[in-house]
C-alpha cells in the first residue's frame, strides 16, 4: 500500500495545527455558551464598542430595580454591581474592602439572597431586584437588624456594618428557608424555620470580615433579631 511520505516535523506540525484548531474551536464554543449561559438579556442588550480615552468600551443599557425604584443605566459590559451603585448611582452605604470577594463589605441582596456586588457584574442585575443598606429603613424606622446593631454596639468603625446587616438579614432567611451550613450537625433533617445556634450564625457569617473585631456584638444583634426583638 502506498503510504505518503510524511516527516516526523510535518506530523508534529499536524498535530499541532489541529491542536490549535480544536483549543480555538473549544474556545469559541466556551464563550458562546458562556454569553448564553450568563444571560440573553446581556447578549442581546449589548451594543457596538463605543470609544472612550482612546480605548474601545462595550456598553449596554440595563433596567433593574435598587430599594424599590427602577433605575436604568448604560454600563461597561465589565461593570460590577458595586462599581454600578456607587458611582454611577451615587449609592456609596456598600462598601469596597476589597474587591475580590474576601471580605463581605459590599454584601447587598439580590432577589432575596445575599451576593457580593463586586463579584456581580452590573449586567447580570438586568430585571432584577436589588436591595442594599439604603433600602432597609421604611423612613425613619431602622430595619429590626440595624436596631439591633445598634443596641448590641455591633459596630466599631462601621466599614463593614452595611455589608454585615445585608448578609445578616438574608442569612436569617437562609435558615427559615431550610439551608443548611457548614456546621449543621445533620443536613438530613434540616427543618425549615430552624434556629439557629451561636456556631451557626458564626459559621454563616463568616463570609463578612470585620477588622474591628466587633464579632460577638454582631452575633448578639442576630441573635435578637432571631429571637423577635429589636423592633
Ligand atoms: S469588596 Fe466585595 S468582598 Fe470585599
Ligand atoms: S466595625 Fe470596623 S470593620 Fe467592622
Amino acid at each position: 500500500m502506498h503510504r505518503k511520505n510524511v516527516s516526523l516535523e510535518d506530523e508534529d506540525r499536524s498535530v499541532d495545527g489541529s491542536r490549535r484548531s480544536f483549543l480555538k474551536r473549544s474556545a469559541a464554543a466556551g464563550i458562546a455558551a458562556a454569553a448564553v449561559k450568563i444571560g440573553d438579556p446581556v447578549a442581546v442588550a449589548a451594543s457596538q464598542p463605543v470609544i472612550e480615552n482612546g480605548i474601545p468600551v462595550e456598553k449596554l443599557s440595563i433596567k433593574f430595580s435598587v430599594n424599590g425604584k427602577e433605575q436604568s443605566l448604560s454600563v461597561d459590559t465589565r461593570t460590577s454591581l458595586l462599581d454600578a451603585l456607587r458611582e454611577q448611582l451615587q449609592m456609596t452605604g456598600s462598601k469596597k474592602g476589597c474587591d475580590h470577594g474576601q471580605c463581605g463589605a459590599c454584601t447587598v441582596i439580590i432577589e432575596g439572597r445575599r451576593q457580593l456586588s463586586c463579584l456581580t457584574l452590573a449586567a447580570m442585575c438586568d430585571g432584577r431586584k436589588v436591595t442594599t443598606t439604603e433600602g432597609l429603613a421604611s423612613g425613619d424606622k431602622l430595619h429590626p437588624m440595624q436596631a439591633a446593631f445598634i443596641e448590641h454596639d455591633g459596630m466599631q468603625c462601621g466599614y463593614c456594618t452595611p455589608g454585615q446587616i445585608c448578609s445578616a438579614i438574608a442569612m436569617l432567611e437562609e435558615a427559615k428557608n431550610g439551608d443548611a451550613s457548614h456546621v449543621t450537625e445533620n443536613i438530613g433533617v434540616v427543618a425549615r424555620g430552624q434556629k439557629l445556634s451561636k456556631a451557626e450564625i458564626q459559621e454563616r457569617m463568616s463570609g463578612n470580615i470585620c477588622r474591628c473585631g466587633a464579632y460577638p456584638n454582631i452575633v448578639a444583634a442576630i441573635e435578637e433579631v432571631q429571637a423577635g426583638g429589636a423592633k
